[in-house]
């Protein structure tokens, strides 16, 4: 049991998007922050709440060196590739980078100390669910690389904690949203392939929306899908943590909010967040999407007593649109 009532936490990928906001979000309930990233997908300037470690995650020499120096209670891995088309096309990377980067991690831990482990994991790992809301007992089936990455993850994960009692926690996104409310950061991928920035790059006139089908089986044709803030992820990372270092068990936990979104409506609450219209084409369905991923939130719920505070759409879309209009992403 933890005897002081903050934490050290080495935050793997923290200059990325969720990883900067789960950052702030420790710093503010104050906790010390160490980002580890090696900036191939993050931003320097998004590290602003503690040091920050130039480093690869399959650097084994390296990452032990951060953990030595650092002596963190315990650890926040983001580091991932995240696009589901591109790991398609190279899927080495994505078993390099996801599989391999993350087994580096475990085996650091194994050899300079246990500690707590939270990890992103992904509602991927479901594949095309046939039961909706998914809950974290539902069959594991992923359809596309990055989700087999990240379900071996959580496989190797259950292995290390067997043999080396390896406390960890992973928590499954769904579709992760929305931007700091603050304005101090925000979503910046490039290329950006999630659906929310894009629909407010095609308001501000940058690029056309691409709606990839609206022929499914839901209600108005477009995918359904369980959007949450940024902010109540980070949330629930640091609930994770608190939650390992009480002594409590391992596990898999979805982050959802239970209410399923359609495309359509993502494109009128946007319309009407912003003022402005939303010109966007309709182009076939993209390969892989299911029609419907919404998950069951109970779990998160029960055991991390967490639950979504910021996911209305209202909410989501504003603050995405306020980081949108800030221009601080290249695109
Ligand atoms: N969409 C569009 N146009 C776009 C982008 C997306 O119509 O420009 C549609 C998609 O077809 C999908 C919905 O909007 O129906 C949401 O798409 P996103 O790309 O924003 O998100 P996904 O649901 O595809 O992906 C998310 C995570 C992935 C994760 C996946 C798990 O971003 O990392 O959930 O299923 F793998």
């Amino acid at each position: 049991m933890r005897r002081k009532n903050w934490m050290k936490v080495l935050v793997t990928g923290g200059a990325g998007y969720i990883g900067s906001h789960t950052c702030k979000y420790l710093a503010e309930r104050g906790h010390s922050v160490v980002t580890y990233d090696n900036l191939s997908t993050g931003h320097r300037e998004l590290v602003k709440w503690g040091p920050f470690v130039h480093g690869d995650i399959r650097d084994y020499a390296s990452l032990r060196r951060a953990i030595h120096t650092h002596e963190p209670d315990g650890l926040i891995h983001f580091a991932s590739v995240i696009a589901v088309g591109e790991s398609v096309q190279n899927p080495g990377l994505y078993y390099d980078i996801n599989c391999m980067g993350s087994l580096t991690i475990m085996q650091v831990l194994r050899d300079e100390g246990v500690r707590p482990l939270v990890v992103s994991g992904s509602a991927a790992v479901y594949g095309l669910p046939n039961v909706c809301p998914v809950g974290e007992s539902a069959v594991t089936n992923p359809i596309n690389p990055y989700g087999r990455t990240k379900l071996v993850m959580e496989w190797m994960l259950a292995d290390f904690e067997v043999a080396h009692k390896l406390p960890w926690v992973a928590l499954r996104y769904f579709n992760a949203s929305g931007a700091d409310a603050d304005g101090e950061t925000g979503e910046w991928h490039e290329p950006e392939t999630h659906l929310i920035p894009n629909v407010l790059r095609a308001v501000r006139g940058g690029q056309e929306l691409k709606v990839f089908g609206n022929d499914y089986s839901t209600p108005d044709g477009t995918c359904i899908r369980d959007y949450i803030h940024v902010s109540d992820l980070a949330a629930a990372h640091v609930a994770a943590l608190e939650h390992l270092l009480a002594g409590r068990p391992s596990t898999s936990i979805n982050l959802g909010t239970g209410r399923g979104v359609s495309v359509a409506e993502i494109i009128a609450k946007a319309s009407q967040v912003t003022g402005k219209p939303v010109p966007y084409t309709v182009y076939p369905r993209r390969p892989g999407d299911p029609a419907m991923l919404v998950a069951d939130p109970a779990r998160g719920r029960e055991v991390l007593g967490w639950e979504a505070k910021y996911s209305d759409l209202e909410t989501i879309l504003s603050s995405a649109w306020a980081w949108e209009c800030a221009g601080k992403t290249a695109h």
